[in-house]
């Protein structure tokens, strides 16, 4: 018997958590869609959107259509409003991270949460992926000792598409610690197995990107077309990045057109912009300490996500972009060292989150492994440290 997934926001990010549950379970099927965009959805889909009620909006799709499980896959300053409302129909819920961008939300998501029972999967693939599986298994056998201090690192080699992409737009997202620090300082807590209960943090905005281009530049008409590294036309001539052909052989300068990241339009400190970088201290309930820093133009081999962990007795090290990791005891000359395989997206955290939803849709678990709970918590975080950042101050995070 099939089972019917209605989708808030038919967007490119849900499209692929969309295919990995397909991917794993062959009942599983779109069976509505609310998305302003109906028309073009339509087409996309051709053929298969045979089967597929489609609603100009949530309110609308929630009023009629008989599902088994709601995704919602809006950008992030639609996450709250559009999860308060589906939770009322007490489904498997599937959301976007973050799940909240203001103080507001997150408080008029977590008022909604206390009632809410169904199993629920935030999308943070990266407390499910091998890495933090295996880190976690070392650290509850007591391989590293006591857990006292954690450094991690997120070095965003493809960072542009926070200034030229919709990703731009402050108010959509309120910031890269709550759009992109959510999901590390989801999986260190994870780790942690605790609540992080200070923060401070500083974040540098307007000295790489943004500048003095005039508001609305595109590449193609910019007479800097040739030279700017963010251009299409660089990226292809000494990068090699650029439009592919069915072997996936990189071929031509992709046409892609964006705007200027080095316009007076980015933002400024005084009206709220994206960081070209940005920093947090954190401390745990249990006092574990630690350091979590982003950077968003670092470029090609300089790319690093990942982090140290270090216990009382021995470190753990793992970076997803070269998939190394390694556990070091401090106290006998061993060090193990691990590569990560294949795996399937986000280094194997969507299969994960699919599976973990499609079981939730077949009545087969009540708790997830990626729960709303934590969705809530690392907006909550991500939120402080921002306050912390435009305060230059630390913060105690309060117990929701
Ligand atoms: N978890 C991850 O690793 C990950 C990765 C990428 C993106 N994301 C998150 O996914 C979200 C979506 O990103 P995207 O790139 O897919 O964006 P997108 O623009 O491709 O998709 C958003 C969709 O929402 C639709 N929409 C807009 N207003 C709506 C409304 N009122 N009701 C219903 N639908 C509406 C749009 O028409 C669009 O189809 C973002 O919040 C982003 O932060 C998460």
């Amino acid at each position: 018997m099939a089972i019917r997934m209605g989708v808030i926001g038919y967007g490119g990010r849900i499209r692929g958590v969309i295919k990995q549950i397909k991917g794993i379970c062959r009942e599983a099927k779109v069976t509505a869609i609310a998305d302003p965009r109906l028309a073009e959805i339509k087409e996309q889909l051709g053929a298969d959107a045979e089967g597929i009620a489609f609603f100009p909006d949530a309110d609308k799709m929630l009023a009629k259509a008989e599902l088994d499980g709601i995704l919602i896959g809006t950008r992030c300053d639609l996450h709250t409003p559009m999860a308060v409302k589906a939770m009322q129909r007490n489904l498997p819920l599937f959301l976007e991270k973050p799940v909240a961008i203001s103080m507001e939300q997150i408080r008029q998501l977590h008022e909604a949460s206390l009632k809410f029972t169904a199993p629920s999967v935030i999308s943070f693939p990266l407390r499910l992926t091998t890495f933090v599986q295996r880190a976690k298994e070392l650290i509850d056998a007591g391989e590293i000792g006591r857990l006292e201090h954690i450094q991690a690192t997120n070095n965003v080699t493809y960072g542009s598409v926070y200034f030229d992409k919709w990703y731009r737009d402050y108010n959509i997202t309120n910031g890269l610690f709550l759009q992109k620090a959510t999901h590390d300082l989801d999986y260190i807590s994870y780790l942690a197995g605790d609540r992080i209960a200070t923060v401070a943090a500083m974040m540098s905005r307007g000295r790489v990107y943004g500048g003095d281009k005039p508001a609305g530049l595109r590449c193609n008409s910019c007479d800097e077309y040739k030279t700017c590294h963010e251009s299409p036309f660089w990226k292809y001539y000494r990068l090699g990045a650029g439009e592919k052909n069915e072997k996936g052989d990189v071929v031509a300068v992709n046409p892609e057109d964006h705007p200027c990241p080095f316009g007076v339009d980015v933002g400024t400190p005084e009206t709220g912009m994206n960081e070209d970088s940005s920093s947090c201290l954190y401390e745990f309930d249990s006092g574990l300490q630690g350091v979590y820093t982003q950077n968003f133009f670092v470029r090609r081999d300089a790319g690093y996500r990942g982090a140290t962990l270090i216990g009382t007795d021995g470190t753990i090290k793992f970076d997803w972009y070269t998939g190394d990791f390694q556990l070091i005891s401090h106290h006998r000359p061993l060090t193990q060292k691990l590569t990560i395989g294949q795996t399937l997206g986000h280094y194997g955290g969507d299969a994960e989150l699919a599976y973990d939803f499609v079981r939730g849709m077949r009545g087969e678990l009540k708790e997830t492994r990626s729960p709303l709970s934590a969705g809530i918590q690392s907006a909550l975080v991500c939120y402080l440290c921002r306050e912390a950042a435009l305060k230059r101050t630390f913060l105690e995070v309060p117990v929701l």
